[in-house]
Parts: C-alpha cells; sequence; structure tokens
C-alpha cells in the first residue's frame, strides 16, 4: 500500500496528474475515499454539512480537531489537511501559529488550510517557518461571508487582477497549493498558468492542477441547496430517505423484525 504524500509531493504535482481530493469529517467516510484521493481536507464545511448551522463562522477549534481525529483514523494513503476555523488565525501569526500546531499535534495533520490571499500572506510565511505547511483558500472564501456580500462568483472584470495578486502572494509565501473556489474558468486557468504551486479548482476550471468537492454534496447527502459546481455522482440521501420509510411502513406492519432477525430460547443443533 503507498504512504500518504507530503506537502512537498503535493506541491511537486504542479503540472502533472490533477490532485484529487474531497473533504470528509468522519472515519467512515475518509476509509472509503482513501484510496481514491491524494489529500482528504477536513473542511470547515462540516458546520453546515453535518452541524446545520447557517455558515462556517460558528465553526469552533473543538469541533476541526474533533473530526480532524475521526478522518485521521480512516486515513492510509491519503494526506490530511484541517481547515483553521474563522476567528483562529486572523488576529496575527502568533495566534495562527498556536492554534495551527494544536490543531496539528492533536490530529496528526500534515498541514493546515487557511482563508485569505494578500492579507494572510505574512501569517503563511511564519507558520512556514516554523514546521506547519499551509495550503491556502481565495477566490469565494467563506468565511468572509459578510464582507464578501453573499456567495457570489469571484474575480470577475477587474476583480480578476487582485485575485491573481492573491494567488502570487501566497505562493510566495510559501503555500503549498492553493485552493480557487467560484472564479471564472479563463481567471482560474490565468492564475494556474502564473503560480508556482498547484492550484485546487472548486468552481474554478478543469485545468487547474487539482479538483475538490465537499463529499456530502456529491453523493446526494447534503440536500439543502446544490450550488452550479457541485455534481452528484450519487444519491445516497434519497437512498437514506427511502430506507428510514421502509423501515417505519414495516415496523408499524410487524414486518420487521422478522424471524431470521431473531432468536431461538433453545441452542441450534450444532452448538450443542
Ligand atoms: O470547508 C470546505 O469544505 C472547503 C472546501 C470547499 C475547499 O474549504
Ligand atoms: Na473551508
Amino acid at each position: 500500500k503507498k504512504r500518504a504524500p507530503m506537502p512537498d509531493d503535493i506541491r511537486a504535482r504542479k503540472g502533472g496528474e490533477p490532485l484529487v481530493s474531497l473533504t470528509a469529517y468522519t472515519t467512515q467516510m475518509a476509509e472509503l475515499m482513501d484510496a481514491h484521493c491524494d489529500f482528504v481536507l477536513v473542511g470547515d464545511s462540516v458546520g453546515m454539512v453535518l452541524h446545520g448551522l447557517p455558515s462556517t463562522l460558528g465553526v469552533t477549534m473543538e469541533m476541526m480537531i474533533m473530526h480532524g481525529q475521526a478522518v485521521a483514523r480512516g486515513l492510509s494513503s491519503a494526506m490530511m489537511v484541517v481547515d483553521m476555523p474563522f476567528g483562529s488565525y486572523e488576529e496575527s501569526p502568533q495566534q495562527a501559529f498556536r492554534n495551527a500546531a494544536r490543531i496539528m499535534s492533536e490530529t496528526g495533520a500534515a498541514a493546515v488550510k487557511l482563508e485569505g490571499g494578500v492579507t494572510m500572506a505574512e501569517t503563511i510565511a511564519f507558520l512556514v517557518a516554523r514546521g506547519i505547511p499551509v495550503m491556502a483558500h481565495i477566490g469565494l472564501t467563506p468565511q468572509s461571508i459578510n464582507t464578501l456580500g453573499g456567495y457570489k462568483v469571484q474575480g470577475r472584470g477587474d476583480a480578476g487582477d487582485a485575485l491573481l495578486a492573491d494567488a502570487q502572494a501566497v505562493s510566495e509565501a510559501g503555500a503549498f497549493a492553493v485552493v480557487l473556489e467560484k472564479v471564472p474558468a479563463t481567471l482560474a486557468d490565468t492564475v494556474t498558468a502564473a503560480v508556482a504551486i498547484p492550484t485546487i479548482g472548486i468552481g474554478a476550471s478543469a485545468g487547474c492542477d487539482g479538483q475538490i468537492l465537499v463529499v456530502d454534496d456529491m453523493i446526494g447527502l447534503f440536500t439543502a441547496f446544490k450550488a452550479k459546481f457541485v455534481k452528484r455522482y450519487a444519491n445516497l440521501g434519497a437512498d437514506a430517505e427511502a430506507a428510514f420509510a421502509e423501515y417505519a411502513r414495516e415496523v408499524r406492519a410487524r414486518e420487521f423484525p422478522a424471524v431470521e432477525h431473531l432468536f431461538a430460547d433453545t441452542l441450534p443443533e450444532k452448538n450443542k
């Protein structure tokens, strides 16, 4: 079985075979995707996907660490990256280091991810210089939803130059990869050609150096809404609901449990 890549191995995949990534929040899902992904992200999307929060702003360090520990138990050949939650890194490089170090030591993550471009470059350099590999995340950054004014496409028209500057800043600061979320495809291609590190697209371009999706979105378990950039590869939510309905019907009809699910009062002949 192959060993998990390190952040430097991911960086070295720039321009090569596309990197494959999904989010995960539980051991079971991590186990199912382990052999198929280069890296797995414990995203702060966990707040919306598993905890019913209205945005990622309410996600805590404790949530990220608990889900990071669960995912780590399910991975052996994919690298694990854990998101830094809102409020855990923006104040200063020192605050970011303190919380990133805690995430790394308590979950065993190989790297952390944080949102921001030019603004976070100093913090990224501070972390990398102190042993913490950083994946950056620019374009639509959901933790800034209140200042971005909604989940709209980022970097259209004149805003493209600022997005390119963000990508260059995080690359020069030492990030080993950068997530591009919800940007025009042509801009994603321009950024991918311009920066030295792999771009990981979500609502970006097939020309990115890799792709990521939120697992519950792509298997149809999270159905509160579906972004245009999500492709549904399965409809497990509908399957689960049908199972719940059938179980309820069978219980009410006394069809479940059936004989094969029950225990006799005497031992079977072969066990005597
Ligand atoms: O939290 C998350 O799931 C993410 C990915 C969408 C990149 O940040
Ligand atoms: Na995230």
